[in-house]
């Protein structure tokens, strides 16, 4: 051990309390083995360092800082140098503020369009999320600060996010929910990680030895600390015996305690305790050293400047009719649109950044060689019908000849939390479009949404930029589109389907009772819209640029790689990402018809050609075999389909590939749905037969237990406690009526008793939790007993435990 010398110094108390965080945001320091404290602050797209009173939710105000675009947004760029660059400012910022652990990329596999939190997510596809995160964790750690990829491991699901059990099968797990992570860490080389809140396959992630140890330690060689997401530590003990480091935020000496008493019941070892300390000391003495002589400020400017930068290269063209765009100079304009004015540019909860500045397109559309005939916010943000609004816009649109309609997803649609219901944009916004369309057909449409929306209204336009949710300097990027001054280059990391009926896992999600099944398997995204042929609207991938590309002489070398030519055709400059999927027709196993396996983006002239090199990684040919328990690859020819989307292939070779093992883990007859793709309704056997294993009862019976949420008082023997789930109920439906979501109320309805003593700092433990389960069980009097003497016990014990901590 590293530090050996300090553990040797330090009490059995010292290090248990020193596992759990201080406040909400620090670690703890022990100040007479001159251990420091250091600060842990969210966020994935600008640093939310709450200077007064903490929470993580976004409640509170926080320092100033830049609003970069969020994962979903970057991740369009599909451009790694330009995450590490975002990335090193954010570490620049985060050093500046006084935060040593930025709380993030969130990195969760987008497995249905609904999950909440999907504009914090780059992708549906594992491949492009890794490289993507690993870029920002290099940007970030090259600062002195770590980055702290998260929630390990899927998490792809807000409801009831604190006690859920996703029940997903191994080689899905690997191959779809845990191959980003493993390129995060491997390329990325990140020195932190965030468990989950959920289970996975029953076991909480942050005790799930198969995830903290087996694979994300022994396998993947992290060197580094696993911190919990806030409030996830169910069993501290076995958290630590697992492989957790660091419980947060402070859950009170309660969890110490519980430790201690593991180490002297022999539940873990204290060598267990000695190596999380150890590695937890060497994260904090290196990030306390990195912090010496920092500088406390940062350019804001420059700042300014990249996230706008990032925010035009991560734009989608997803329609240009008649070459509408760019907009021709002195074009008549209305601009009509409340996110005109009042623009959607980041998500709610722990990831709300408060800006350093925020553009409009209202303010800055003067900047631009445009006649702008007037501007109008044209619908209420709230969803409501307004006549006069939609008069005033209307009258304004029959004057101009182009209409910029700015429009998407309002605030209360997309939040950490909870789960979207649908993936329509407000009806109020629709209605608008539709009549605007009758008084000029010649609509361009900027979306703001984070994440994939119906749009069943796309004919209406002429031309349709997606901005997705583009940051604080979205505004100028987006108008820079418009006008020209910026070639569009982004692609589309998730596809857009024509509706929520079409998404794989539609029957499966979200889970209602306490698992939630993964039946859908690695069919997710154009996984499953390629295999079964079902039509989508966008394909993952796609994105129009204003000049064109030519795709030429693709070499295959054997082990390699591959080579190709591409010319910019047009007259205008501009970015291209080629797309290098591999697949393999005639294969034993089951396997979608091809998975994004390399990419690169390149900036060519106009007129320009230029040779690009795609190398062959140890992901290439992999899949996860079951039976082997290993990556294998399966011998066969394998194609090579070099594309400008997942549907537009435009060179396509092939390669032969030995193979690793000759034992095939599946039997086509039992597993048909697998096989064709067409996994709607995976009967149970075929999912058994997937899972290795009996499905795990996730129906409710008996009684509610710790980690039963608040949510599940429904089904409570107690009618105190029904009654009580009844006003919750309430207070959540009228939040969400009002089109802000409570972000508290959603947390506790959707939080697990236990959560009570691990959030309280201190004032609850988990023995008075016991108290309120036994309460809301029916067992009013015994639990009332409980929950006062383990008041008092707690105190008291808190209280010695304090004292004991105190030692020269
Ligand atoms: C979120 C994390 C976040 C943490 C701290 C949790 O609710 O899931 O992503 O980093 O709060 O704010």
């Amino acid at each position: 051990m590293k530090y050996q010398e300090i553990i040797d110094k330090m009490t059995i108390e010292e290090k248990a309390a020193f596992l759990a965080g201080k406040g909400e945001w620090q670690t703890r320091e022990i100040s007479r083995l001159g251990i420091p404290s250091i600060f842990c602050s969210d966020g994935p797209h600008g640093v939310r360092k709450q200077a007064g009173a903490g929470d993580h939710l976004g409640l509170n105000e926080s320092l100033p800082a830049t609003c970069f675009p969020t994962a979903a947004t970057v991740a369009n760029s599909w451009d790694t140098e330009l995450g590490e660059m975002m990335g090193e400012a954010l570490g620049e910022e985060a050093m500046a503020l006084g935060v040593n652990v930025l709380l993030g990329p969130g990195l969760n596999i987008k497995r249905s369009p609904l999950c909440g939190r999907n504009f914090e997510y780059f992708s549906e596809d594992p491949y492009l999320a890794g490289k993507m995160a690993a870029s920002y964790v290099r940007g970030i750690q090259s600062k002195g600060v770590y980055a702290c990829p998260k929630h390990f491991a899927v998490n792809s699901q807000e409801l009831r996010r604190m006690a859920m059990n996703a029940v997903v099968d191994e080689r899905t797990l690997r191959e779809i929910y845990l191959t980003g992570f493993e390129i995060a860490v491997k390329e990325g080389k990140a020195k932190t990680i965030m468990s989950a809140y959920n289970e996975v396959n029953g076991t909480y992630a942050n005790e799930n030895r198969h995830l903290l140890k087996d694979i994300l330690r022994d396998e993947w060689g992290f060197d580094g600390i696993v911190i919990t997401d806030w409030g996830a530590s169910n069993d501290h003990a076995l958290g630590v015996a697992a492989g957790s480091n660091l419980e947060m935020p402070n859950p009170g000496l309660g969890s110490a305690r519980e430790l201690i008493e593991a180490v002297n019941s022999g539940k873990i070892s204290e060598t267990d305790v000695d190596d999380r300390v150890d590695e937890l000391l060497g994260v904090v003495m290196t990030l306390h050293v990195n912090a010496q002589n920092k500088k406390d400020s940062f350019d804001r400017k420059a700042h300014h400047e990249i996230a706008g930068m990032v925010s035009a290269q991560s734009s989608v063209l997803l329609k240009n009719e008649n070459t509408i765009l760019p907009l021709k100079k002195g074009a008549r304009v209305a601009v009509i649109g409340d996110f005109a004015f009042t623009p959607r540019y980041q998500g709610a909860g722990s990831s709300l950044v408060n800006v350093t500045k925020l553009e409009t397109v209202s303010e800055l559309i003067s900047n631009y060689d445009l006649q702008v005939v007037g501007e109008s916010r044209g619908y209420k943000r709230n969803g409501e019908e307004d006549a006069a609004m939609k008069k005033e816009a209307l009258d304004l649109a029959s004057k101009a000849d182009i209409v910029l309609y700015f429009f998407g997803l309002n605030e209360d649609s997309e939040s950490e939390g909870m789960d979207r219901t649908h993936m329509r944009i407000p009806q109020n916004q629709i209605t608008l479009l539709q009549e605007l369309g009758q008084v000029n057909p010649n609509l361009v449409g900027v979306i703001s949404a984070g994440s994939a929306i119906e749009m069943p209204w796309h004919h209406y336009f002429k031309a349709l930029l997606h901005c997705y949710l583009n940051g604080q300097a979205g505004a100028g990027a987006a108008l820079d589109i418009l006008t020209g001054k910026v070639n569009p280059s982004g692609k589309l990391s998730e596809t857009i389907p024509r509706r929520l009926e079409d998404t794989p896992c539609f029957r499966y999600y979200p889970s209602r009772e306490r698992t939630s099944e993964y039946r859908e398997g690695i069919y997710v995204g154009y996984r499953y819209y390629e295999k079964t042929g079902m039509p989508m609207l966008y394909p993952f991938g796609f994105g129009l640029s204003y000049t064109k590309f030519l795709y030429s002489n693709l070499k295959i070398v054997d082990g390699k790689g591959i080579s190709l030519t591409v010319k910019n055709d047009g007259n205008i400059d501009g970015a291209e990402v080629i797309q290098m999927y591999v697949g393999l027709p005639n294969t034993k196993i089951f396997r979608p018809e091809k998975e994004l396996k390399g990419f690169k983006k390149i900036f060519l002239k106009a007129g320009e050609s230029r040779s690009v090199e795609i190398d062959f990684d140890d992901k290439t040919f992999r899949y996860f075999n079951v039976r082997t328990n290993k990556w294998e690859k399966e011998e066969g020819d394998y194609e090579i389909k070099i594309g400008a989307s997942s549907a537009d292939i435009r060179l396509q070779g092939m390669i032969h590939v030995k193979g690793t093992t000759d034992i095939l883990p599946y039997c086509e007859e039992k597993m048909k749905s697998y096989f064709t793709g067409k996994i709607e309704n995976v009967p149970d056997t075929e999912f058994e037969e997937l899972l290795g294993r009996v499905i795990p009862d996730g129906k409710w019976s008996g009684l509610l237990t710790e980690n039963d949420a608040f949510c599940q008082m429904y089904y409570a023997k107690s009618g105190l406690a029904r009654l009580v789930y009844k006003k919750l109920t309430a207070m959540e439906k009228k939040a969400d009526e009002s089109g802000k979501p409570d972000l508290n109320t959603l947390f506790i309805y959707n939080m697990p008793f236990r959560a009570m003593a691990k959030m309280t700092g201190g004032a609850v433990d988990m023995e008075m939790v016991k108290g309120i389960v036994k309460i809301v069980n029916g067992h009013a009097f015994s639990g009332i007993g409980q929950m006062i003497c383990g008041y008092f016990r707690n105190m008291y014990r808190n209280k010695k435990y304090e004292k004991a901590l105190i030692k020269e």
